[in-house]
């Protein structure tokens, strides 16, 4: 009896899983709405839910900007895209998040080359890494997925702002629920875990968001975080358990293309101004932790990061 259960329910599963998935899959941006003559970066673009974004901003004439580590890669999918979409104006920029003097020489070529930017997806992330530091000693999740995005952000708002309605697109995690800010131990030094680092930064995400939404307010630049769901991505690279666990449920699993609808819906859909430095899955506001929540937490993150990059606190 239990045999012949055990042979039934794979076959099942398997059966149902386009079905299941589907289900699991519930948000799909609408949105028509066409991008002639607007301008997008998408961070770590040359990969899964990054590519995605990009294609379909591509796609609908925006000229897209893959802001990529690796260059030569990220020419091959700017190539992928362009054949795809039929649109030319798809541009590769090394992008090293990882490295502050990269994503200040990103800026600079960037705002000499532009005079828009309209929308800016903050996509690239790291997760689960083994213990190392950025090229200017920050511990690697919060150093990419936090401080370099933070820093690129504040270096490209002016050219937001005069570009005006304008989004930021920041990719978090429902792994944020998990996360924690530790001020005392920011870099991992004394406590390190390779998982709870990443929801450590993804929480930040959140935070920061929230806390940019504030500052800008009535300048005309929304911004939004977003959990993608779970997706086939190269994300899981540094952990084998990852991987496993990921193929194991791969029929489940969200589709980069499925994951990028979320970015999408927040890059692109009418009307969701109001609802600036919210937390969005599968298309729809959703619930963030109490930590998430935290204006004293968000502002002195906030502030702590500044000191750390050296910037202006105002
Ligand atoms: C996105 O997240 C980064 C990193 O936490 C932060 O620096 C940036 O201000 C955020 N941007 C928005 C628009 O939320
Ligand atoms: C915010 O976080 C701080 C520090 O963790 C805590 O002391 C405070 O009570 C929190 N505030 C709210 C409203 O949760």
């Amino acid at each position: 009896m239990v045999g012949l259960l055990l042979l039934v329910l794979p076959v099942v599963l398997l059966v149902a899983a386009p079905r299941i998935r589907k289900m699991l899959s519930s948000g799909v941006c609408t949105s028509t709405v066409q991008l002639p003559g607007k301008v997008a970066i998408v961070t770590g673009a040359n990969t899964g839910i990054g590519k995605e974004t990009a294609k379909e901003l591509a796609q609908r004439g925006a000229r897209v900007y893959l802001a990529c580590r690796d260059v030569p890669k990220g020419e091959v999918v700017a190539k992928e895209i362009q054949a795809t979409t039929g649109n030319q104006q798809v541009l590769v920029r090394k992008l090293d998040l990882a490295d502050t003097k990269s994503i200040r020489a990103f800026a600079k070529d960037f705002l000499a080359e532009e005079r828009h930017l309209h929308i800016l997806i903050n996509n690239a992330g790291v997760m689960m890494c083994p213990y190392s530091k950025t090229a200017d000693g920050f511990e690697m999740h919060i150093g990419v997925n936090h401080l370099g995005h933070f820093l690129l952000t504040h270096l490209l708002l002016e050219k937001l702002k005069d570009s005006a309605p304008a989004r930021v697109v920041n990719v978090s995690s429902l792994a944020h629920h998990l996360g924690r800010i530790h001020f005392h131990d920011l870099h991992g030094e004394t406590f390190y875990s390779a998982g709870l680092a990443y929801c450590h930064s993804k929480l930040a995400n959140i935070l920061f968001t929230q806390e940019l939404a504030r500052r800008l307010k009535g300048s005309g630049v929304t911004t939004y975080s977003v959990h993608p769901g779970t997706v086939q991505s190269e994300l899981v690279r540094h952990s084998a358990a990852m991987r496993w666990m990921w193929w194991l449920f791969s029929p489940f699993i969200k589709t980069p293309q499925q994951g990028a609808q979320t970015s999408l819906h927040c890059a692109l859909t009418e009307g969701l101004e109001a609802l600036s430095g919210k937390h969005f899955s599968d298309c729809h506001v959703a619930w963030v932790s109490a930590q998430g929540r935290n204006e004293t937490v968000a502002r002195r993150l906030w502030d702590v990061s500044c000191d750390l990059l050296g910037l202006p606190m105002d």
